[in-house]
């Protein structure tokens, strides 16, 4: 099926600091630009409820938030986002470019909370009816470096980036632990890697895929 029917997915994925939305942006100025529909979104958020559970979940002051209802909340977020945003937006033929999707709660909730992959995996795999990313791109960082980046300046931290650095190495094995396991869906690369070094990996990787889709894209 040709992209015009189908869209094309893609995540970016990465511990925080990783520059995931640097790299999504570029991406999508890069495929704007040659005339290709393109809708960049978040997760948590990219829908207003799921915006609203962005900050219930992330925020600090909400008192306790037990594992299981922390995996939920973001999986609730992810099938709003899912059903109301990303499938019309493929059904479409757009190129949806979201910052993070499931494997950040396999990683997250599975892997740094301890609810394991199995679970967390099907209560999204429900929440979306199975939709997944044709391409992901992980940015792996390592957790000093990734919190070195996003506290410079006067960042404050949110309640998942506070969490001690082997919290975040955890969820840094996690995710290579996915690329790994389906190396074909998966673009592995070190954050710190210069940033346009970096954009331009990603979007020969994608313009590959595009070509494959819709023959004459390829440059
Ligand atoms: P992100 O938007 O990348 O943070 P920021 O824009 O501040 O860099 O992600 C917010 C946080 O939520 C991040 O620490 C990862 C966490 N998260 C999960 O724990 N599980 C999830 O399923 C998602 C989508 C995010």
């Amino acid at each position: 099926m040709s992209i015009q029917s189908t869209g094309l997915f893609i995540a970016f994925e990465g511990g925080d600091g990783a520059g995931k939305s640097t790299q999504a942006a570029r991406l999508s100025d890069a495929l704007e630009s040659r005339g290709l529909s393109v809708l960049r979104t978040r997760e948590p958020g990219g829908t207003p409820i799921g915006e609203k559970l962005r900050s219930l979940v992330l925020d600090h002051g909400h008192g306790t938030i037990d594992a299981r209802t922390e995996a939920l909340m973001f999986a609730a977020a992810r099938a709003a986002h899912a059903h109301q945003v990303i499938r019309p937006a493929l059904a479409s033929g757009t190129v949806v470019i979201t910052d993070r999707y499931i494997d950040s709660s396999v990683a997250y909730q599975g892997a740094g909370r301890g609810l394991g992959a199995e679970g967390v995996l099907s209560l999204n795999e429900w929440a979306t009816e199975g939709l997944h990313p044709h391409l992901t791109v992980l940015l792996d960082v390592d957790p000093a470096d990734g919190r070195q980046r996003r506290t410079a300046g006067d960042a404050t931290e949110d309640r998942l980036e506070s969490e001690p650095d082997d919290f975040h190495s955890a969820i840094r094995h996690a995710f290579l632990d996915l690329a790994q396991a389906a190396p074909s869906s998966y673009l592995v690369l070190p954050a710190s890697e210069e940033i346009d070094a970096l954009a331009a990996r990603i979007l020969e990787r994608v313009e590959s895929l595009l070509g494959d889709r819709v023959p004459g894209l390829r440059p």
